[in-house]
């Protein structure tokens, strides 16, 4: 599989993410919502280099998703493993993975204003070009990549391949013949 963007390339768009999000941040509560799976390692990365800015900080979770194999099914299904908050104190930024046609992430900023979140951001490590179904575009992007189906760093094809280093382009072979 073509190496897309390596370890490297990884640690520089996580950097330059933290950095803009600690801009920003103005010394506000900051509430990190990962989507599952996806969004680790990028998370855990990206909380590392958050650490540097001594920020208030506060992470957790909520499963969402929307793929089956590499195609999105158009139907998001969001879990309800939140804490309780009081979502005014926060300045809520929801992480995943990959924006490909911004169903999840709109969903899920949707679902959050629902609960009472009232500063929400979003923030992805990566944008697929050509298949955005919504007007809604994410606040802070690692990287602009082709309409490649990618896996690595949390990535998955059928729950494979989450644990390589780096973002690689799944090739036909492998979603053909992958088990
Ligand atoms: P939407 O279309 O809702 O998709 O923006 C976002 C979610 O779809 C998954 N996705 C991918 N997963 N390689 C993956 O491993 C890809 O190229 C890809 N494109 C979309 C992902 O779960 C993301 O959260």
């Amino acid at each position: 599989m073509k190496v897309l963007l390596s370890e490297s390339d990884l640690k520089n768009i996580v950097s330059r993410l933290a950095a803009a999000i600690a801009a920003d941040c103005g010394g506000r509560r900051l509430l990190l919502v990962g989507l599952l799976k996806g969004c680790q390692p990028f998370l855990g990365d990206l909380c590392r280099a958050l650490s540097s800015y001594n920020l208030p900080l506060t992470l957790d979770y909520l499963s969402a998703g929307s793929y089956v194999g590499t195609q999105s099914s158009g139907r998001v299904t969001i879990g309800d493993q939140l804490s309780a908050y009081n979502w005014p104190d926060y300045e809520v930024i929801i992480v995943d993975d990959i924006f490909d046609t911004g169903l999840t992430l709109s969903e899920v900023v949707a679902h959050l204003r629902r609960q009472g979140a009232v500063a929400v951001r979003t923030c992805v490590l990566l944008r697929k070009a050509g298949s955005t179904r919504v007007e809604f575009k994410p606040d802070y992007c690692g990287a602009d990549i082709g309409n490649h189906f990618v896996v690595g760093y949390g990535l998955d094809f059928n729950e494979r391949y989450r644990e390589l280093p780096d973002i690689r382009v799944l090739s036909e072979e492998h979603y053909q013949g992958s088990k």
